[in-house]
């Protein structure tokens, strides 16, 4: 279960301000689960948990089954924002490290891409198809986003001419509106296996639809037991409490972010497989509440490593951050520090301890340097990095993020800003419809 500490804000919040956010986040507890509230038509995503169907599960599974039998080694997950942080996120939390480099057998290897528009990127991903046993997953709910149909036509092409268009049918599966879109179209002309993004579900809550459960399922991790500890945290925060931690969290960054004028939420991990969790949160708040002029600019660091080059700005810059410190509490791994006969490196103090607990005890001095700093610190916690706890961690950040947006007084469901450079974009490429827009725009370039 996901676990809140707000001691760290002490210092900086009295008791009188929180009780006042914590009534406000209490009210948006309850425009949450009335389904009231503004963007209503996107709550597919609370259900999730607890009500998706065994026939669904089985389906991944199948996918998954079938490409052991063809024998894939490499699932090119195409995807952008929403459509692929999830499933990224996941992945790089449950693998091995160095997975790349032990090459162990085992399920196959996913890689991203239509997340980006380089072109370099797309050449090395077909140098590496190349040499690989290859399949695709293709994600878009919209089945128009211009990165993603970019990268996907290119990987269509590659795997209809090395495999045959009519294995091909069998090696790419979609994943889009179950009616509208242009991959919809083209799935079903081609005769891809196809899965849907449910309608009230937007991108960046959906990690627990097939968006995310397919390409973790692909990647061979156990999504029956991400989904699990979803449920788990589901009910728990179902109960409207003063205690109930998305209720915390959100009551706590809106009183920092209004009253205090704390600008900047950084999101802190202490292990380097949680980088991507952080860049599923920053979309996930970022896209939800920056709009109205409002919002808390979400970034994060990875420590020990960031302390060692944005540690000093966080102690001393500009103090207009909180940190939301996670705090994984069991390590998987085991690894003490030996004594050494002549402890040149003077680390004989440290003998017989685990690495873990030295980075237990960093997080902890940190935290407390920056208090002392002028820097509030909130402590998210779970117990270790597997499936279950994934699914607890997504469902919290979900559920809290609904509440923290309504409390903000913001739409958490829409993203109107996004279209903006996509217009851009358009009218650039000359795509037909644009051609006005494109000459304004060219004569400011
Ligand atoms: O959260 C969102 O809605 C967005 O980030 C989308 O996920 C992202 O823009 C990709 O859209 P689509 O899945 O329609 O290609």
């Amino acid at each position: 279960m996901v676990k809140i500490d707000i001691k760290g804000c002490k210092n900086f919040i009295d008791g009188q301000l929180y009780e006042k956010y914590l009534c406000k986040a209490l009210s948006a507890f309850d425009v949450l689960e009335s389904e009231k509230g503004a963007g209503n038509d996107f709550l597919g995503w609370k259900k999730l948990p607890t009500d998706t169907p065994e026939s669904l599960i089985a389906e991944c599974e199948a996918v998954r089954d079938d490409w052991k039998g063809l024998g894939v080694d490499l699932v090119i997950a195409i995807g952008i924002g929403g459509s692929y942080l999830g499933a990224k996120c996941a992945i790089e939390a449950l693998s091995h490290n160095f997975s790349k480099q032990l090459h162990r057998e085992g399920a196959p290897e996913v890689v991203f891409a239509g997340n980006n528009l380089s072109e370099d990127y797309l050449a090395e991903l077909m140098d590496l198809a190349a040499e690989r046993n290859t399949a695709c997953v293709v994600i878009s709910k919209s089945g128009t986003t211009t990165e993603p149909a970019v990268a996907f036509r290119i990987v269509k092409q590659y795997i209809e001419k090395t495999y045959g268009k009519a294995e091909a049918a069998r090696r790419i599966v979609a994943i889009t509106d179950e009616h509208k879109g242009a991959l919809k179209t083209l799935s079903t002309r081609e005769g891809y296996r196809t899965f849907i993004v449910p309608d009230n579900v937007g991108g960046r809550f959906s990690v627990l639809t097939p968006v995310g459960l397919l390409p973790i399922a692909l990647a061979g991790f156990d999504i029956r037991a991400m989904l699990r500890g979803a449920a788990a945290e589901q009910k728990a925060l179902a109960v409207k409490s003063a205690e109930n931690p998305a209720v915390v969290y959100a009551a706590t960054r809106n009183a920092l972010y209004s009253a205090l004028g704390k600008k900047v939420e950084i999101l802190v991990s202490y292990n380097p497989k949680l980088q991507y969790l952080a860049e599923w949160w920053k979309q996930l708040y970022g896209e939800s509440e920056g709009k109205d002029g409002k919002g808390i600019f979400p970034a994060s660091v990875n420590n020990t490593a960031d302390l060692h080059s944005m540690g000093q700005f966080i102690q001393e810059g500009d103090r207009v951050m909180f940190e939301t410190v996670l705090n994984v509490r069991e390590a998987a791994r085991k690894v003490v520090i030996e004594a050494d006969e002549d402890n040149l490196d003077g680390l004989n103090y440290l003998a017989g301890k685990r690495v873990e607990h030295c980075n237990q005890m960093a997080r902890l001095g940190t935290v407390l340097a920056h208090i002392d700093g002028g820097v509030p610190q909130l402590e998210v916690s779970f117990d270790k990095i597997d499936e279950s706890s994934l699914g607890a961690v997504f469902y919290f950040f979900e559920f809290a993020c609904g509440i923290s947006a309504y409390t903000l007084g913001v739409n958490p469901f829409n993203q109107p800003g996004v279209e903006a450079y996509k217009k851009n974009m358009f009218a650039l490429l000359e795509k037909p419809g644009y051609e006005e827009a494109s000459s304004t725009l060219r004569a400011r370039l």
